[in-house]
């Protein structure tokens, strides 16, 4: 599908599930679902008056012992709206860096608070902090756009530095508030039978959860540990995940001919869990 916006470009995907030496080439970072919009697709279910708990030092030290720390590697924060709490998320990153992560980071955004977003990008001191924009809110297909005054900031910074700043896929999974109430483009795919295969999530209330859409879903199919649990362990449980994914989770899509995240909303309670550790 071609693109409504010129100037950013869709960030080229890297392989899935990746592990080395128990350490997971990427990991998302999600701090709760408070947001300045409540998009009615939204995976997390994002709105004013959603929750919001602090990055720590405890657990961005978890993230410090799972994810490859090398140039590898890559830290994503979403939310929610990382820029409504720019000072915390600002504060995250030097303590990243301050610890020895060489990777990449991304902060993906709705792009609304622009310049609080630049400011963003503009702390890292190893410049390697780009964002990802969301789709809709970017170009108004399913969405309201953002103000002109932030899409020509964010455009202006692409075309000055580029790679700085990238769109997001124009997809809508069956997760959150889902496929039904989305007004945008018919074209816009959806309904994906086999899932994407993301790299997992770490939420500020101290979980590693397997998924960044369903990280509102408590089923216990997506927990792979805390904090507290031995980062192999977790590495461990993240590669079952995926078997799971693709023994369990796949062949029962196909059987019922279900959307794959349609069956992790609504039909979980047929499935047997992933064999976890501990
Ligand atoms: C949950 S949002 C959080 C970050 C930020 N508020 C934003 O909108 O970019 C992260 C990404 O998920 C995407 N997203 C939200 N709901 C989705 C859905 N139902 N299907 C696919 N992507 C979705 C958004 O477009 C955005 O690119
Ligand atoms: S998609 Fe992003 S901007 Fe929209 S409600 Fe969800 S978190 Fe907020
Ligand atoms: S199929 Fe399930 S695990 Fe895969 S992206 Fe959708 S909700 Fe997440």
């Amino acid at each position: 599908m071609v693109s409504k916006n010129k100037v950013f470009k869709e960030r080229t995907s890297r392989d899935r599930g990746v592990i080395e030496n128990s350490r997971i080439m990427e990991m998302h970072l999600y701090p709760g679902n408070q947001c300045n919009r409540d998009c009615d697709f939204c995976t997390v279910f994002g709105t004013p008056k959603g929750w919001y708990q602090e990055y720590t030092p405890e657990h961005l030290d978890a993230v410090l012992n799972t994810v490859m720390v090398n140039s590898l590697g890559t830290i994503k924060f979403y939310g929610g709206e990382p820029t409504l709490n720019t000072e915390n998320v600002i504060w995250a990153i030097a303590y990243l860096r301050e610890q020895g992560f060489e990777g990449a980071i991304v902060i993906y955004s709705n792009g609304i608070q622009a310049q609080q977003l630049l400011d963003i990008l503009h702390a890292d001191p190893l410049g390697k902090t780009t964002a990802s924009l969301n789709y809709s809110i970017a170009t108004g297909d399913g969405a309201p756009q953002m103000p002109q005054k932030s899409l020509k900031l964010l455009e202006q910074h692409e075309l000055e530095n580029p790679g700085a700043i990238a769109i997001g896929h124009p997809d809508i999974v069956d997760s959150g508030r889902g496929v039904d109430p989305f007004t945008g483009e018919e074209t816009r795919p959806k309904n994906n039978p086999k899932c994407p295969h993301c790299y997992p999530v770490l939420k500020s209330d101290g979980t590693f959860h397997a998924c960044p859409f369903a990280v509102e879903s408590d089923a216990p199919h997506f927990q792979l540990g805390t904090t507290q649990t031995n980062p192999e362990t977790v590495a461990e449980n993240f590669r079952e995940f995926f078997h799971w994914l693709d023994t369990v989770h796949e062949p029962y899509a196909a059987a019922n001919d279900l959307a794959a995240c349609t069956v992790c909303g609504n039909h979980l309670d047929e499935l047997p869990t992933p064999e976890y550790k501990e």
